[in-house]
Formats: structure tokens, C-alpha cells, sequence
């Protein structure tokens, strides 16, 4: 009985380290972004850096939620979409740091092998067959590639 009070207290108390952390990490994130915000969203890369087939991941805060991101370049045209399957609620590139098809024309969920079209964020194949990708609006300013929050209601994009 005591042994189960103390597992109990254990975890508990691990639970709540861990909202205290996740909140602190959101706060400093909010910071930072802050800081390095200017019209038209959140420097993510330099263009020039980025050629085609790279992808950059990256966060934004939106709000009050943490999004995780990632831009490619897809033949010469920059998109960027929120990194979960519409699947389920996984990262696309959840084994390893590879968002595209081996020839390069999609984008792949390696969990269960969904393609999408890397220009519309179109499901193309697979169990998530005719959903998208949620698309984070970009903008090139000086050289430089800008991902915005996108508006309207974001509860949906948050971890
Ligand atoms: S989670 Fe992406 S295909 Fe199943």
C-alpha cells in the first residue's frame, strides 16, 4: 500500500516536471521567435542555400501552439507544411531525416508509406488518399525564405 502510494507520488510528480518543462521551453521558443520575427513570418533559410529536393525543418509559435515545420524546395519553388501525416498524427519523416520519394518526385510518410504531391500537399496515395498536407504560407524577401503562421483557427496544429 505504501510502495503504491509512493509509485503513485513518483509519477505525479514526474507528470508535472514535465508540464513545467514543456511550458518553460514554449516560453523561451516565444522569445526567440520574438526576436527573430519580421513581416511575412520566420527566416528559415537563405534561397541560396536551399536548392532543389533540399528540405529545412523547423518551429514556429502560432499562438499559443508550438508548430513543427518543414520547407522544401521543390523544383525550384519553396512550400512549406506542418510536419504531421494525415495519417495519423506522426511526423512524416518519423524514421529518419527523409521527407522525399528516393526519386524525388513526392513526398513520403515513412510510417505507413503515404505519398503526396510536394507541390500541393495532396495526399496522392495511401490511407490518407485525397486529405493534404496543412500548407504554412512562404514568402522570399531578400534573399531570404519567411514561413508565416497561417490564420484563422490553429488548435489543430498544435504537438
Ligand atoms: S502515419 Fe503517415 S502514412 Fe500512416
Amino acid at each position: 500500500m505504501v510502495f503504491t502510494f509512493y509509485v503513485s507520488l513518483l509519477f505525479l510528480s514526474l507528470y508535472i516536471l514535465g508540464l513545467a518543462l514543456r511550458r518553460i521551453f514554449f516560453l523561451r521558443d516565444r522569445a526567440r521567435m520574438e526576436q527573430g520575427d519580421r513581416p511575412g513570418g520566420r527566416v528559415i533559410a537563405r534561397a541560396d542555400e536551399m536548392g532543389p529536393g533540399s528540405v529545412r525543418k523547423f518551429w514556429l509559435i502560432c499562438e499559443k501552439n508550438r508548430v513543427n515545420g518543414f520547407l522544401i524546395n521543390h523544383q525550384g519553388n519553396f512550400h512549406a507544411y506542418v510536419n504531421r501525416c494525415r495519417h495519423m498524427e506522426t511526423p512524416l519523416d518519423f524514421v529518419r531525416y527523409q521527407f522525399f520519394t528516393e526519386d524525388g518526385r513526392h513526398l513520403i510518410c515513412l510510417t505507413h508509406g503515404a505519398i503526396y504531391d510536394p507541390s500541393s500537399g495532396l495526399c496522392v496515395e495511401g490511407p490518407c488518399k485525397g486529405l493534404s498536407l496543412y500548407r504554412l504560407p512562404v514568402l522570399i524577401d531578400q534573399g531570404e525564405v519567411l514561413v508565416a503562421c497561417p490564420s484563422g483557427d490553429l488548435s489543430h496544429l498544435s504537438d
